[in-house]
């Protein structure tokens, strides 16, 4: 299961062009060589010398030969937001991959996503095929992991990366509620080191992955407002006010924000703890806010130090 040079052969679905696979595809440096299932180009993976498939998760029909000479397969593939025949058809090529994974004996590190709340675990093709797929990994009788990060950041994120140059461009930021509930944002860096570990030695369990700390949601928007040195200016929604605008803005086809996860920020469920598996020192999302809104503005922001955490 090694290539020429003996490194042991990860399968990629999903690829290294997205926020996590990115992370992913640098931790994979010097150790593993890497097959990679995905749509689009991915220069990176070109200069590292990944072996790129092509094509789309849901039309792979026979899994089998892309599973030749693979140690572990990892799969990130999954949409933000699509109709029930896109996840159906995304999930259906991803049974197979199982199936196909089951007859050649190949461990399995699945990504999903941490629990939410229960009217949208049943009510979104999102969420309801994604649990489909984490059941049939978990009953398929091979060894596996399925890792569930909490919102991850990391350079080009489209979370607080968004939220960060929303902040600087418009005179108002949309807040819900009173913003108190709680995110505890985990570098994909971390998630990555994580699954590679789990790729070696899968621990045949669902681990939850937080980041370091857990922080109160407003107190991390006034801090993104203090980087890019302005006064916090909040346009305030009840929390029902904030699904039903992230509602409409999904209606106009914007990719902005989705009312689900809206829904799920305001639930408080997204402040996991660091998973146990975790043995290192974890990136703080301070270091990560204060770096990207230099990158924007061109010019120093101030040392702020950490934020309050909660809990
Ligand atoms: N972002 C977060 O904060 C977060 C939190 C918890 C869990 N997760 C989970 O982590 C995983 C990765 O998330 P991410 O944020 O890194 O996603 P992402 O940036 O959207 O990247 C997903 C990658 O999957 C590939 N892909 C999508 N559909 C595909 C298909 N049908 N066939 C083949 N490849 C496909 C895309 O590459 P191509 O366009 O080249 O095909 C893309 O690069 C997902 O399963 C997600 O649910 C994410």
């Amino acid at each position: 299961m090694t290539d020429l040079a003996g490194r042991p052969r990860i399968l990629l679905v999903g690829g290294g062009g997205g926020l996590l696979g990115r992370a992913l595809l640098e931790s994979t440096v010097p150790g593993w060589s890497v097959r990679s299932v995905h749509r689009h180009p991915v220069s990176r993976e070109a200069e590292l010398g990944a072996e790129w498939i092509p094509g789309d998760a849901a039309d792979v029909r026979d899994w089998a030969p892309l599973l030749e000479g693979v140690s572990a397969i990892v799969n990130l593939a999954w949409y933000r937001w699509g109709s029930e025949r896109k996840f159906r058809r995304l999930f259906e090529g991803l049974d197979r991959l199982v199936r196909a994974a089951q007859e050649s004996g190949t461990p399995i590190v699945q990504v999903s996503v941490p629990p939410a709340p229960a009217h949208l675990e049943t009510g979104i093709p999102y969420l309801t095929y994604k649990r489909r797929l984490d059941a049939i990994v978990r009953q398929s009788g091979l060894p596996y992991a399925i890792v569930r990060p909490t919102m991850m950041f990391a350079p080009g994120d489209v979370l607080l990366g968004v939220m960060l140059r929303s902040v600087r461009r418009f005179p108002v930021f949309p807040m819900f509620g009173d913003g108190a509930y709680r995110i505890s944002p985990v570098a994909a860096a971390d998630v990555a080191r994580l699954i590679l570990r789990f790729a070696k030695d899968p621990p045949n369990a669902t681990v939850d992955v937080g980041g370091p700390a857990a922080y109160r949601y407003r107190d991390l928007t006034d801090r993104l407002y203090e980087l890019l040195g302005k006064r916090p200016r909040y346009w305030t929604l009840s929390p029902k006010g904030g699904v039903r605008l992230a509602a409409l803005l999904e209606r106009l086809g914007s990719t902005l924000l989705y009312a689900y996860e809206v829904e799920w920020l305001l639930s408080d469920t997204l402040a996991l703890p660091p998973s146990p598996g975790v043995d290192w020192t974890m990136e703080r999302v301070e270091p990560y806010l204060r770096a990207e809104a230099e990158r924007l503005t061109g010019r120093p922001s101030p040392e702020l130090g950490p934020l309050r955490a909660q809990g």
